[in-house]
This record gives structure tokens, sequence and C-alpha cells, in this order.
């Protein structure tokens, strides 16, 4: 009875809060039936302009992604030659006679880039910046009926930016309905101390001396079960813009535990509630020494981090939250525990995914400062925006448990002490918990964590540095750093021909036998190469395409160096852009290709990283190379030793090597290859590959089967071919051919083919290596939802899914 009573006041609890949120703070949703055109339109931001031919869309929106890749196009290498130019958006709204006496606000979570923002003819604001919120009242200038918001993007001018940046209003956009007393959403900072205590920084914005007795207010603290654990109420005397609550024993907050409590606010006049505002937050000890590394919760921590760009493939910039989540949740099982946001802020549901699930986060703001790094980027309006935008940034994220770190720059172009200072000192006033860090600061004077990049992939540059400067953190914000085309192998080791040697030593003269002598060697797999294929854009994936230092050295490295934080390498996932010529539409960085598909360096890793049991074979064992060539077999495992089997006949039980990986070398025969790895508790693992016959039939997965309408949900749809035994064919390039009935909306086509050119938003792909994915956004919802995917001379597949309210 005790029980029922309690579920009962807990959900009435729950009501009645959802009922004040209703009436007193209002999130609109202001995403749908925006009409769009490309081009610069002359009084397009007029309220009686005839808008009826422009096209209906919903935001998030990229135009970019939507164009086909041309050498033409001015991006280039930079932006992946996808178009760019000026586009007009335009959204009718009902005045509602309930925002009479409220405040009404436009949020736009980002626009890319150089937006201007009109309500009814009337011009709010400029905002450059395409990272970061925009926010305008809009009270004086809404009128009853309808109004018209209206936003041009100037992206005309490019390279902006030396990656894929997208174009459009690529985010989500809200309308806030608040009293115009009210708590100012961006003012609220919770912090904790000593993993017990609660500290609240507040503003309320409104608020007039004569009234402001009739104020009261209450803070509460939730747990994940959304049990209220804590409860304050404070008087209008104790409004003071800070409290403090303590709790006792609170579950912290970590990668491995990430438990997250509420905080909410309630603001009441009266006995009226007239506001209620609510952020997630966590309690984590950080310590961090020039000595003895990183502490958190008192528990020694080694980052295990990869630097991600914020687009998501084939569907541009405009990434549904689903895609992170799967996305992180995959980085995560490889045994990932961290992420960097080069080189700028991302989406905010990003960061709340790494708080649910546990990723620590270096959260970045700028690429370079004051000096464009792109012809056309930020640099240019860095002087006079960077306060404001710093503001924004800080205050938009600190809240956020999983943001470790604040990054201020990635190797700036012409860096200065002064403004590096001007920089810390700034987000200090703003947040004083967390430490500073830039990526590559050797010369650093007022960062608090040492960023390294590239130059520290050199043989003991970690050491040196450390040796000259004892009293620095390390961090590796750009280690270690090299590339795979998935599914592609050379056994001759290749390094970066740009890096062999890098421009800046070219410019320094410096001796061709000096810069070899850095660089951590690679054997090569066998004297002469076995799998000959001339295209240099493609890398191999025995991990022996190298930039100056290769994954295995650098974890070696990086564990036993007890003063180094760990590094992020260079990146988790592909990102379009930055290829370093035409026709490649970016180069393979990623651990994970733009397909979400694993390349093998995602086992390395994973075999490096996790510690649940696994075991990973490679290359493929199709091969297109005569009978009795040895070919390299390569095992990537967390046990001691593994076995090697080729049709059924063991080559040998071998040990983990020095090395971190374990070789055969294996006469080539058709058939079956299997490995087996035994762990610590004497239980076996295994994987096998098998040569495959020809493209028979498509095989089909999803990412997940239910789907919400509602939730900036999306499906990736993974279609493989594979052979009349349902062996994966990892040569077949066959088109594919999606369709689904009108529940679902296709968003995006890949295939991780840094050369594969064809239009990402068509409804087929080629299939690289044997796969490719579709990726679907929900509009209707349904149950047996069809997806099906066809290709000529194969066999069909069809799949059912679900889509929820
Ligand atoms: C780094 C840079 C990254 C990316 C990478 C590619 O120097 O910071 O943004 O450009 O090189 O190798």
């Amino acid at each position: 009875m005790r029980r029922i009573i309690l579920i009962f006041s807990l959900l009435t609890q729950l009501v009645w809060h959802v009922a004040i949120v209703a009436q007193n703070r209002e999130n609109i949703n202001f995403n749908n039936d925006w009409l769009f055109r490309l081009g610069d339109i002359t009084d397009f931001e007029k309220t009686n302009y005839d808008d009826t031919s422009w096209r209906q869309i919903d935001i998030p929106h990229d135009w970019s992604i939507e164009g086909n890749y041309s050498e033409k196009n001015p991006s280039g290498t930079h932006g992946a030659f996808l178009p760019t130019g000026i586009a007009c958006y335009r959204k009718h709204f009902e005045y509602s006679p309930k925002w009479d006496s409220k405040k009404v606000t436009v949020i736009f979570d980002a626009i890319y880039c150089n937006s201007t923002i009109y309500i009814n003819g009337q011009k709010l604001g400029f905002h450059p910046n395409g990272y970061l919120p925009i926010r305008y009242t809009l009270n004086q200038y809404l009128k009853p009926g309808e109004n018209v918001i209206a936003v041009k993007v100037d992206h005309s001018k490019t390279p902006s930016g030396r990656w894929y940046t997208g174009s459009g209003i690529y985010r989500a956009a809200r309308l806030q309905i608040t009293e115009p007393v009210h708590l100012d959403e961006t003012s609220l900072f919770v912090t904790t101390k000593d993993n017990r205590e609660v500290t609240v920084k507040y503003e309320l914005t409104g608020v007039n001396d004569k009234e402001a007795s009739a104020y009261s207010m209450i803070v509460r603290i939730y747990n994940q079960d959304n049990r209220e654990v804590a409860k304050k109420r404070l008087t209008h005397k104790e409004i003071t813009n800070e409290t403090t609550i303590k709790l006792k024993n609170p579950n912290t907050w970590s990668a491995q535990t990430p438990y997250l409590y509420t905080c909410e606010i309630e603001l009441l006049k009266g006995k009226e509630a007239i506001d209620l505002h609510q952020t997630k937050f966590g309690f984590r000890h950080i310590e961090v020494s020039s000595t003895k590394g990183l502490w958190i919760n008192g528990q020694k921590e080694i980052l295990k981090g990869v630097c991600l760009h914020q687009d998501g493939g084939p569907v541009g910039t405009a990434v549904p939250r689903d895609l992170w989540l799967y996305r992180l949740k995959l980085l995560k099982e490889m045994g990932c525990n961290a992420v960097r946001t080069a080189h700028n802020p991302f989406q905010t549901d990003f960061y709340e995914i790494c708080d649910s699930i546990g990723l620590y986060v270096v959260d970045e703001i700028f690429d370079g400062w004051e000096t464009p790094k792109a012809e056309y980027d930020y640099g240019l309006y860095f002087e006079e925006n960077w306060q404001n935008d710093l503001e924004t940034f800080i205050k938009r994220d600190r809240n956020h448990p999983s943001i470790l770190f604040w990054s201020i720059g990635n190797e700036v172009k012409k860096a200065t002490p002064e403004t590096e200072k001007k920089l810390y000192d700034f987000i200090k006033q703003y947040d004083t918990t967390r430490l500073i860090t830039q990526g590559r600061s050797y010369n650093g004077k007022s960062v608090d964590i040492i960023g390294f990049n590239g130059r520290g992939e050199y043989l003991n540059a970690l050491v040196k540095y450390h040796e000259k400067y004892p009293e620095k953190i390390l961090l590796g914000t750009e280690m270690t750093h090299n590339y795979q085309t998935r599914g592609f192998y050379r056994t001759k080791t290749l390094y970066r021909l740009r890096d062999f040697p890098a421009p800046w030593e070219l410019e320094r003269k410096q001796s061709f036998e000096d810069i070899k002598n850095r660089i951590y060697h690679v054997e090569d797999l066998s004297p002469t190469e076995i799998f000959p294929d001339d295209n240099l854009v493609y890398q191999s994936s025995y991990d022996n395409s190298i930039v100056r230092m290769g994954i295995r050295d650098y974890w070696k490295a990086t564990k036993d160096l007890p003063y180094y934080i760990g590094g992020f390498r260079w990146t988790g996932i592909d990102y379009l852009g930055e290829s370093f010529q035409w026709p490649a539409r970016t180069a393979n960085f990623g651990v994970i290709d733009l397909a979400n598909l694993p390349t093998d360096s995602y086992y390395l890793y994973q075999s490096l990283w996790s510690d649940t049991p696994m075991v990973h074979i490679l290359p493929h064992w199709t091969h297109k190379v005569k009978e009795g060539t040895e070919i390299p077999v390569v095992a990537y495992t967390n046990c001691a030793e593994a076995e090697l089997f080729l049709n059924g006949k063991s080559l040998g039980k071998k040990k983990m090597t020095d090395d971190l990986q374990i070789v055969w070398n294996v006469p080539y025969q058709l058939g079956e290859l299997k490995v087996v790895a035994t762990d610590s508790k004497k239980q076996t693992i295994s994987k096998k590959v098998q040569t495959a016959g020809l493209p028979y039939r498509i095989n089909l997965r999803t990412s997940h089967n239910v789907l919400s309408e509602k939730h900036n949900d999306a499906i990736i749809v993974f279609a493989e071919v594979v052979d009349e035994n349902n062996v994966p064919v990892p040569y077949a390039d066959n088109w594919i051919e999606f369709s689904s009935t009108e529940h679902l909306e296709l968003i995006g086509v890949e295939n991780g083919d840094v050369l594969d050119l064809s239009n990402n938003k068509i409804k087929a792909r080629k299939a690289f290596h044997g796969q490719c994915i579709a990726i679907y956004k929900p509009v209707k919802k349904g149950n047996n939802v069809k997806i099906k995917a066809t290709s000529l001379g194969l066999i069909g597949k069809e799949i059912n899914i679900n889509i929820r309210e």
C-alpha cells in the first residue's frame, strides 16, 4: 500500500511539473514548415513577399550536401567540392493571444554561416559564427495574426573552413515563451564540490525593485530515477544568484558510471509558480598533475580519445540525434572514453549523449584566432565577435559533466601569448572549474594543459618535452594520426607523402636523414607488394599507412608515461572535406568510415582499450592472387594467445607479441580462415573469414528497429552483398537501390568510398568493398513499415520496422 501511495505521489509530482512547464515556460518546436530558395533574393525579408513557389522544407537543413560534388565548386578540397552560395529561408507563423503578456524569444541552435535574421521585415542582426546559438527577443516586432521570420545565409565566400562545414539552418530552432520575469536559462550553472555539495548559480531577468519581495524560489535535485533527493526554499531575500545544497553520498559521474542528476529551479510570485527550468549535472572530482597524470573520482584515467568533426557524412551537418547516438556507442564499444570536438562547438544533443553514455569531452571553440587559416574563415570576424561567442559557448556547455576541459584553439596561425591570455582569462570569468588547453600549444604560456598535435608523434617527443618542462601537463590533442580505407590492403608500409617530410620541415631545409630518424618505423609485411594497386588515395588496413607514428607505438608510449594524460586520435570517424586532391572528397582518417562501418583499426584499438575479450582477423579471404602466395594474416586480440586454422588445419598457436598483434604468413588457399583466442578464464572466442563466390543476394541490418517520430530519430540501414552461402563478397560493387513507404524519408546514402562522387541524396548507392548504407528519418508513425533493398541480378531483401509517436 505504501508503495502505491509513493508511486501515486511521484506521478502527481511529475504531472504537476509538466503542467507548470507548459503554462509558464514553453519551448515551441520551430523546425517545421520552412520555405527555402537558393540565391540572393531582393526583398525576400518583406512580410508580403510572394514565396508561394519556394520549396517547403523542415530544419535542420544543410543545402550543401544536397548538391553534386564538382571540381568547379569553390569549396574545393576543404569543403569536399560541394556547393555553397547564398540562400534564403522564410517561415510564417501565427501569433498566439496567449503571448500578450509573455516574453517571446526565438533561438536558433546554429546557422552556417553569416546569417542575417529578420522578423516582419525588420532586421534583428547579423551573425558570422556558424556553430553557436543565436537568440532574439521578438515582442516588439510581433503582430496579431500572421508573422514572418526570414533568414539569409551568406556562404558565398569559400572556403570558410578547413573542412566541410555545410550551409544553412542546419541545427534546430525553437520559440521560447516565458513570463517577463523568468530565470535566464543561459545563466544557470551547477557545480559540485568534494562530491557532496552542489552550488547553483542563476540570474533572474525582468525583476523590478518594487516587486522583488514578491518572488521566492524552490531548488530541487532529482536523482536518475526522477526521485527528489534534495530541496531548498529561498525567500526573496535569499535569492542572491547563488545557493548551495548538500547531498549525502551522491553517486558520482565518470565515463564508466555516468550517473546524472537533475537540478530544477522553480520561481514563484506569491503562491503562483511562474517559471520552471531544469538542467542535468553530475558529481565528479577531477585532479590533474604533471607527475601523476589524470585522476577522476580518485581513479587514474588515461584518455583513450578520438577527434571528431561535426558532420554526419551523407547527411552533411544536419545530423539527427540518433545518428550521433549510434556513432558514439560504437566508439564506446571500441574502448574509447573521450572525444574532442575538432575544431568548433557541436550540436547540444551530442554533449547530452556523452553525458548519458559516459564519454569525456574536450570542448573546442576555435580553429584559429585573428589570422584566418582558410581564406574566408571566422578569423575575418574574430576580433569583433570572440567575446560574445566565447561567452555563449561556455554558458551553453558548462553544465555537462562530460566536458573535462575547454580548448581555445587548434594549431593557431600567428598565435600570440596576448590573445591566448585574453581568451583564457575570459573563460575563467564564466567557469573556474575546468582546465584549459589548446591543440598544439607547445609554446603555450597561459594554458593549463599543453596540447600535442602531429609533432608529438615523433620519436620520444613527449619524453623530451617533459624533461625540459617537468611542471607542464601533457595531452595528445591530436595523436596518433594514421589512416585506413575499409577493406583495402597493402603489405608494404607507406608513409603519408605529405608528411615525409612535412611541409614545415621542407621549409626549414632539414635533412631527409634527420627527419627519417625521428619517425617510428613500421616493418613491411612482405618484401614485395602482394596486393598491387596503384591507387594511393586508398590506405592500407594492415595499420601500415603511417603518418609519423602508428597506433601501437602510440599506445605503448601512452600507457607507460605516468605524466601523460592520454590523447585523441585523428580521427574517430571519417568526415567530409580536407581531402588532399580532386577527386577525393575526404582522406580516410577515421577509425570508422563515412558509412559508419568500422575499419580494421577499430579492432586494433578495441584490443588495446577494451577489457571485454575480443579477437579480430584480417585481411578478408577472397583474393585475386595465385594459390600459394604467402599472405600476412593478422589477429588483434586482448587475449594472451591465439591459434589460426586454415580449412580446419592448425597453423599454430602464437602468443601476443610486443608488436601488439599476432601475424602468420599463410600460403593462400581458398576456403576458411579462423582465429581462436583464449582469454584469462580459458574461454575461447573466435572469428572467421571465408572465400566468397559470386555476388548473389543482399543482406540487411539496421541500427535499431523501433523509431520515434518525434525525437530527431534516424535509422541506418546497412546493406551487404553476399554469395549463395551468405559469405560477404569483399569486392562487390553492385548498385543497390533503397525504397520504403511514405512513413520514412531518405536522408542520405553512403558507402565510405572517398572516390565515389555520386550524390548522397539519391536512393541508390554502389556497394564499396561489399557494403553501403541508407539513412532514413521517420515522418509518420506506423507498424511494420517496410524498407527494401534491390539490385539487378541479385536477390533483394525487405525488412520491417516500427515507428512510434
Ligand atoms: C592537423 C589539424 C587537423 C587536420 C589534420 C590532418 O594538423 O589540426 O585539423 O587538419 O592535421 O592531418
